[in-house]
C-alpha cells in the first residue's frame, strides 16, 4: 500500500490547530485538532481560498509529494479553473490503490467487479456532470467532467458511460481490482452464503452483516465500507465548485448506485451560496437529498455546521426501519458532510465521530486534518 505519512500524521504542528475564533483550539494526543469547548464549530477563514474534503483528502499521495487538498489548493491558487483543480486533486486517491474506497483498487461489487460513481459541479458555469456504474476507468471524476463539458446531459450510466469514456480517449481496463481489493472481496464471499442460494432479502442482509463483521474484525474502517471522497473549493474570486468520486458501498448488488453521482445528494454547489458533499450511507442521504438541503439552509443564513446538523436531524427522523436502528433507537450507520459557504466558513459534520474522524482542509497554511463535529454522541453500534 502506497499510503504515506501526511503532515497531519507527523504529530503536532501549529497548522494542526483549528482556527476556532478567540477560543483557540484544544489539541488531543491523537494529533487531531479539535475545537475548544464552547468554541463555535464553524470556523471562519474569511474570504480566503480554501479546499475542504473528506479525511482521505489528507491521507493519500499515490507516490507523489502532495495530498488531494494540497494539490487542488495549489492549482486553484495558481489560477487553474476551480473545478479542474479539484478533479486533479481527487485523482490522487482515484489512482492510489491504498485508498480502497475510490477509483483503482476500490471495493468491487458482489460479483467482484469495480463499478465507480462520480459527479462534479462548476459553480460559476452552472454546469454539472456525472457517471454511475462505470467500469474499467480509474478516474471517473474526469469522465464526469467530460460529461459536463461536451454533452447536454447530466448523468451517464453503465455501458453508455463506458462507451462515452472510450470515445473521449480514456483507457478502458478489464479489471480495476488490486490484489488487496480482490483479497477483501474473497473474504467477504467466504463470510456469506457460499452457494449464493439465499432468497434475495436474506442474501442482502447476509451481505451487509458480513461487511459489518469485517469492519468489526478490523479488515477496514467503516469509512472504507461506504467509500468515497468529496472535495469542495472556494477560490479567491469567491467562486465555488465540488466533486465526489467513489467505488460506492463495498460488495454492493451489481448496478447499485448510491448518493455520490446524484446532484443534490452526494454533491451540490450554488455559486451564490456554498457547496456541500457527502460520504457515508448513500441510501440515507438520497432519501433527504441532503447536499441540496444543506445549501438551501445556508441560503437562508445558516452557518455550514448548523446547515449540516439540520440535514442530519432530518436523516435521523427519517430513519424508522428497525434494521437501521441501534439499541438506542438511533441510526446505526455513518453519514458525513463537508460544507463551505461563499464567505469561506466551513464545517465537517458526521452522524457520529470517533478519534479518527477527520476532514481535510487546505488553506494558505497548508493541508491539515481537523476533527469532525458529531451530530449524535456515542457510536452507530451502541
Ligand atoms: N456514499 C457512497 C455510497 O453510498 O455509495
Amino acid at each position: 500500500m502506497k499510503e504515506r505519512r501526511t503532515r497531519a500524521s507527523r504529530g503536532v504542528t501549529r497548522r494542526e490547530f483549528v482556527k476556532a475564533g478567540a477560543g483557540g483550539a484544544a489539541l488531543l494526543s491523537t494529533g487531531i485538532a479539535r475545537p475548544a469547548r464552547g468554541a463555535p464549530a464553524v470556523q471562519s477563514s474569511g474570504p480566503k481560498p480554501l479546499v475542504i474534503s473528506s479525511g482521505n483528502g489528507n491521507r493519500y499521495k499515490n507516490g507523489g509529494d502532495e495530498v488531494v487538498v494540497e494539490r487542488a489548493f495549489r492549482l486553484m491558487t495558481e489560477g487553474k479553473d476551480i473545478l479542474e483543480s479539484l478533479i486533479a486533486g481527487v485523482e490522487i486517491t482515484e489512482l492510489d490503490p491504498g485508498d480502497a474506497s475510490v477509483g483503482y483498487g476500490g471495493r468491487p461489487n458482489a460479483d467482484g467487479v469495480v463499478q465507480l460513481d462520480s459527479c462534479c459541479m462548476h459553480g460559476p458555469n452552472r454546469r454539472a456532470g456525472g457517471v454511475a456504474g462505470l467500469e474499467g476507468v480509474r478516474t471517473p471524476a474526469a469522465v464526469a467532467y467530460q460529461v459536463l463539458q461536451v454533452t447536454d446531459h447530466h448523468l451517464l450510466v453503465g455501458k453508455g458511460a463506458q462507451n462515452f469514456a472510450r470515445n473521449m480517449g480514456f483507457e478502458i481496463e478489464d479489471d480495476l481490482n488490486t490484489p488487496r481489493s480482490r483479497e477483501m472481496w474473497l473474504e467477504w464471499k467466504r463470510r456469506i452464503d457460499p452457494g449464493h442460494y439465499l432468497d434475495p432479502k436474506k442474501r442482502a442482509e447476509a451481505g451487509h452483516a458480513a461487511g459489518l463483521s469485517m469492519v468489526r474484525d478490523g479488515f477496514m474502517d467503516e469509512e472504507e465500507y461506504y467509500g468515497t471522497i468529496n472535495c469542495d473549493g472556494l477560490n479567491a474570486n469567491g467562486d465555488l465548485a465540488g466533486v465526489t468520486t467513489t467505488s460506492g458501498l463495498a460488495w454492493k448488488i451489481p448496478g447499485r448506485v448510491g448518493d455520490s453521482p446524484i446532484l443534490g445528494a452526494g454533491l451540490y454547489v450554488d455559486n451564490e451560496v456554498g457547496a456541500a458533499g457527502s460520504t457515508g450511507r448513500g441510501e440515507a442521504n438520497l432519501y433527504g437529498l441532503c447536499s441540496f438541503h444543506i445549501v438551501e439552509e445556508m441560503r437562508r443564513g445558516a452557518h455550514p455546521k448548523d446547515a449540516a446538523m439540520t440535514a442530519l436531524s432530518r436523516v435521523k427522523d427519517n430513519t424508522v426501519e428497525k434494521r437501521l436502528l441501534n439499541s438506542r433507537g438511533l441510526p446505526n450507520f455513518g453519514l458525513s458532510f463537508y460544507v463551505v459557504n461563499k464567505a469561506g466558513e466551513y464545517a465537517g459534520v458526521s452522524m457520529y465521530t470517533s478519534e479518527r474522524s477527520t476532514f481535510a482542509l487546505c488553506t494558505e497554511n497548508g493541508p491539515e486534518s481537523v476533527a469532525m463535529e458529531p451530530f449524535l454522541e456515542g457510536s452507530p453500534s451502541d
